[in-house]
């Protein structure tokens, strides 16, 4: 008998994850999401032929995973060539750090025209057969190294796909384990409103395959977390752009699923939020170093101090900052009701 993914998690509740964002899914943070009740966080996308070519040294920092602080860990490839992927996750499970990795995700859902113009990420959704000839292939991959297989994808490529619950089906025959899609199609990008029914259509064609089914797409608090599920009929929910500074979110989510109430002792003040703004900060700078780790910090602050009084000045002067005590002393004077300059 492999493993299933349900194996993983010891709980009959919706599972309620983190979903993978580049430039915000790293260790720390996923760390932090888990302390505050979330479930499962796969990495960011990284290349299936870059770690084919040069190894894990380059994308390391992508793929940095920590078991003791986030549970159940998942590392996301894109890629289109079949060999590519199993010899990525063979290249993985060789290296000490990595080895310990529980989950392979396989992206099929990114839109990014560098992305999509190799045939991977989203564009795999108009090729079905390599999508599933890799699927087939890293599944045994996986089985044979121990890890779990899932995939990601989207509604359809654009408005005239109409192929989402098929595509869906042959991806659970293929060997997916978990399958988690998010409600739009690639051509939308991140436009419009996620699209529950096709994604209620997708979770009843695989019905009976096995496959954990992830609804994604427009969760931004506990009550729109139970809609989903009820929608789509999913059995977890990814949370992604809502969780980015908020990662609060996860305790109310999970309470809500738990007891239908949402935590009315839930204030967060603004201490709580720069502490762990500071946190976030910190790790990153442990894995990436200070200077990368305050550069990648200006697209994650401005989340964290959405709703300060006179945030506009205050994201111009942190996202200023060279240094951490840069960012510490702003963040200090703003406690304090001093002027943002540092
Ligand atoms: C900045 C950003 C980066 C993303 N990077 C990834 C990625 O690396 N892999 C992936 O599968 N999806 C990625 N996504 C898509 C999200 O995982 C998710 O499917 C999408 O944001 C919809 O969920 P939401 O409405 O809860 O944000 C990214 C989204 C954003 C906004």
């Amino acid at each position: 008998m492999s493993l299933s993914f349900s194996d993983l998690f010891d709980t009959d509740a919706p599972l309620v994850a983190l979903s993978p964002m580049a430039g915000f899914s790293n260790p720390a943070f996923r760390a932090i999401c888990h302390g505050m009740g979330c479930d499962y966080a796969p990495t960011e996308l990284t290349s299936a032929r870059s770690i084919v070519y040069n190894g894990v040294a380059k994308s390391y920092r992508f793929m940095a995973i920590d078991p003791e602080h986030e549970g159940v860990t998942a590392i996301q490839l894109f890629g289109n060539d079949p060999e590519d992927f199993t010899e990525a996750m063979k290249i993985i499970c060789d290296d000490d750090r990595l080895r310990d990795v529980d989950v392979f995700d396989i992206n099929m859902g990114c839109p990014v025209p560098r992305v999509v113009k190799t045939g991977a990420g989203s564009a795999l959704m108009k090729t079905p057969d390599i999508a599933c000839d890799i699927v087939n292939k890293a599944r045994r991959t996986a089985e044979s190294l121990g890890k779990v297989l899932t995939v990601k994808t989207r509604t359809g490529f654009d408005g005239d796909d109409h192929s989402g619950p098929e595509f869906a089906y042959m991806l659970a025959r293929s060997g997916a384990q978990a399958i988690c899609v998010h409600g739009r199609t690639a051509r939308q990008m991140y436009s419009g409103n996620a699209d529950w029914q096709t994604i209620g259509k997708m979770r009843e064609k695989t019905e009976g395959t096995g496959v954990y089914f992830f609804a994604n797409g427009d969760v931004t608090d506990g009550p729109s977390a139970r809609k989903i599920l009820d929608v789509t009929g999913a059995d977890g929910v990814m949370i992604g752009r809502a969780a980015c500074g908020n990662p609060w979110l996860f305790s109310e989510v999970k309470e809500y699923l738990a007891n239908g109430t949402k935590n009315i002792s839930r204030n967060i003040t603004v201490e709580q939020k720069c502490d762990m703004l500071l946190r976030e900060l910190d790790g990153r700078a442990e894995l990436i170093g200070e200077k990368m780790a305050v550069l990648e910090m200006r697209s994650v602050m401005p989340r964290y101090i959405k709703g300060f009084p006179g945030a506009s000045a205050l994201k111009v002067s942190l996202c200023r900052a060279n240094t951490k005590e840069q960012i510490r002393q702003i963040l200090n004077n703003c406690l304090k009701g001093n002027d943002y300059e540092y």
